[in-house]
């Protein structure tokens, strides 16, 4: 469905990844995995079209995105909820989600598309008139990925819905991303907590300092030696 061909990124004079290569397939959770500043969301901003690699080919669905702005890339059928939420404070649930729909096509089928959200996250739709910043830290995080999925993508990316979240509360959010999965969604997923992306991704890649350093079933790298140490704390 989507192929990352040799991206390389640069913010100024500083090379932030370069040669990622990737692939995610239709229907499948892909797991993105490192440290602090190892790469994950400038790889999940470039998908997006919100930075420009260098080098490299960002493929969806047999086209070549690299050149699309970040809007016409939305309309192709990939969304994101962005790392630190992004969401609009003083404007209600309702306001928030419909932002995800401003862009064309999606906008003419937003009552549907809420529909959908509000059967996914019933928390939203009981809570569509409170205003977004008084909501609780789950809470905002399912807005975010709600606004996403209000454009209807195939690929959905998601960068670190269990960031500041209490465990139980990050295990209802990937509970719900599995539940999206089964509704058809295709989800790119980066979070610093290796265990809950192996739990439920088929797959995943491992970045550190800007370069994927390791790749593979879920299942296995999760028993790998080094991934237990470094990352599981095992
Ligand atoms: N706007 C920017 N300007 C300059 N450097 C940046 C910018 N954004 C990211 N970087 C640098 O690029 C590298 C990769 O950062 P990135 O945010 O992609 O990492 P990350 O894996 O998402 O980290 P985290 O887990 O903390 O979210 C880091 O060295 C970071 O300092
Ligand atoms: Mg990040």
């Amino acid at each position: 469905m989507m192929r990352l061909e040799g991206i390389e990124v640069w913010y100024g004079k500083i090379m932030a990844v370069s040669e990622i290569s990737l692939e995610v397939n239709k229907g499948e959770i892909v797991g993105l995995i490192g440290p602090n500043g190892a790469g994950k969301t400038t790889i999940l901003n470039s998908v997006i079209g919100v930075i420009k690699p260098r080098k490299g080919e960002i493929v969806f669905e047999n086209e070549k995105i690299n050149d699309l702005q970040t809007h016409e890339i939305i309309k192709k059928g990939i969304a994101i909820a962005p790392e630190g939420r992004k969401l609009f404070p003083f404007l209600t649930v309702e306001e928030n989600l419909l932002m995800g729909a401003i862009n064309g096509e999606a906008w003419k089928k937003k009552s549907e598309n809420l529909r959908f959200v509000y059967s996914l996250f019933p928390r939203l739709s009981e809570r569509r008139a409170q205003l977004a910043g008084t909501l609780s830290g789950g809470e905002q995080q399912m807005l975010t990925i709600g606004r996403a999925l209000m454009s209807k993508p195939k690929l959905l990316l998601v960068d670190e819905p269990s960031l500041g979240l209490a465990p139980k509360v990050a295990m209802e959010i990937y509970r719900l991303l599995q539940k999206l999965r089964e509704e058809g969604v295709t989800i790119l997923l980066s979070d610093q907590n290796a265990k809950r992306v192996f739990e439920i991704s088929d797959r995943a890649y491992v970045v550190e300092n800007g370069r994927i350093v390791m790749q593979g079933k879920s299942s296995e790298l999760e028993k790998d030696e080094r991934i237990r140490k470094v990352y599981l704390g095992l």
